[in-house]
């Protein structure tokens, strides 16, 4: 998608130089910075410490990761190494270790020697296909948004509220929940979204920033304002991302999802959520019960990140100091709460049964 008129990945392979660029997404919305990830041990930094963020953004720097590690020492211990200390870097987004075990199966069965021109081949067949991906879900969920404005008056802005930033930035482009909202608004379709501002890392403003970029007419709120918004009749529509799906539908994502989603069925509005098929773990069927849920530095609670008056980036503490924070950075919404999934494949119901029938070649 864009910034400043010109168009980015959030990842990219720079085939002269042979690097990998990022958008360093510690800095934003305030400031636009480029990094280029050399090591092992930078790509793991850079998911660790959120520089990329996202799920599907998440898996493909691990596979980029791999690449770059295949590049120094392509022999079956390099490999494992990079494997372990890439998977251990976020414990609850499954596409990281989806990629690492595509790169896992492609790689180990050839010799060394052709391991490294493979992986990088690899990684850029992931990131590409993300993008393909998350196209396709602004198609199918572009047809849920022509449905709502046609039953809305003429020229009344189709309003949908998003939790987090499962924009482009989390992706390698178009996002998941957004890719639907971009898609309407190039299709002429009106579109007002209430943005989450996401707390503790403020994710809702990334998202504020890329819709912004686009000109798309959006607003800033509180983690706590969208029940109420709901109750007064200002969402048509809710759509999040999620880090993990489960066999039967369950849906983990951004800690404050599953507010949001109890808001939704309490006041009749749908709750969809784009789900691109690699972010199905259909080794797992209760979510609640099944998905690791990363618990994340304290601090991010205890303090915000912001710029000040005189525009300098800082860190504010917001706590008493000494506090004790919690932050436990994801939550698990149950199938029955979720209007429906939007996948590459089209929109299904939150249920086994649903994701069968729209992936019977996925299902163990
Ligand atoms: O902790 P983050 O910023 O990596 O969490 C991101 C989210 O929860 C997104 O909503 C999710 O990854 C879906 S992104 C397309």
């Amino acid at each position: 998608m864009k910034v400043n008129g010109e168009h980015y990945r959030s990842i990219w392979w720079d085939k002269a130089s042979g690097e990998v660029r990022i958008i360093d997404q510690r800095w934003l919305p305030h400031e636009f910075r480029i990094v280029t990830l050399k090591t092992l041990d930078e790509f793991a930094t850079a998911i660790r410490d959120m520089w990329v963020r996202g799920a599907p953004l998440i898996g493909a720097t691990a596979a980029f990761g791999i690449a770059e590690q295949m590049s120094r020492d392509s022999s079956d211990a390099s490999f494992d190494t990079a494997y372990d200390v890439l998977n251990a870097t976020r414990p609850t987004a499954i596409n990281l270790r989806w990629a690492l075990d595509r790169c896992r199966a492609a790689l180990m069965p050839l010799a060394p020697a052709d391991r490294a021109a493979q992986a990088w081949q690899l990684a850029q067949e992931i990131s590409d296909e993300d993008v393909e991906i998350n196209a396709s879900i602004g198609r199918h969920g572009l047809d849920l948004i022509r449905q709502i404005a046609a039953g809305k008056p003429e020229g009344e802005p189709v309003r949908l509220l998003t939790h987090c930033n499962a924009g482009w930035l989390a992706t390698v482009d178009w996002g998941t929940a957004t890719s639907p909202m971009y898609h309407a608004h190039e299709a002429g379709i009106p579109v007002e979204i209430w943005v989450d501002e996401t707390r503790p890392r403020n994710q809702g403003a990334l998202t504020s920033w890329e819709l912004g970029e686009h000109g798309i007419p959006h607003r800033y709120i509180v983690d706590n304002a969208g029940g109420h918004l709901m109750q007064h009749g200002l969402v048509d529509a809710v759509i999040t991302g999620t880090d993990r799906t489960t066999a039967q539908g369950d849906v983990c994502n951004k800690i404050g999802t599953y507010l949001k989603a109890l808001a939704a069925r309490d006041n009749g509005v749908p709750f969809y959520v784009a789900l691109p098929s690699p972010t199905i773990d259909w080794t797992v069927r209760d979510g609640v019960a099944e998905i690791p849920i990363e618990e994340r530095d304290q601090r991010e609670v205890t303090h915000v990140l912001g710029i000040g008056e005189a525009g300098a980036v800082m860190d504010i503490l917001v706590t008493p100091k000494g506090t004790e924070g919690g932050n436990p950075a994801f939550d698990v919404t149950p199938n029955r709460l979720v209007t429906g999934l939007i996948t590459e494949r089209g929109v299904c119901d939150a249920s086994a049964e649903g994701l069968a029938a729209l992936f019977p070649d996925k299902v163990n």
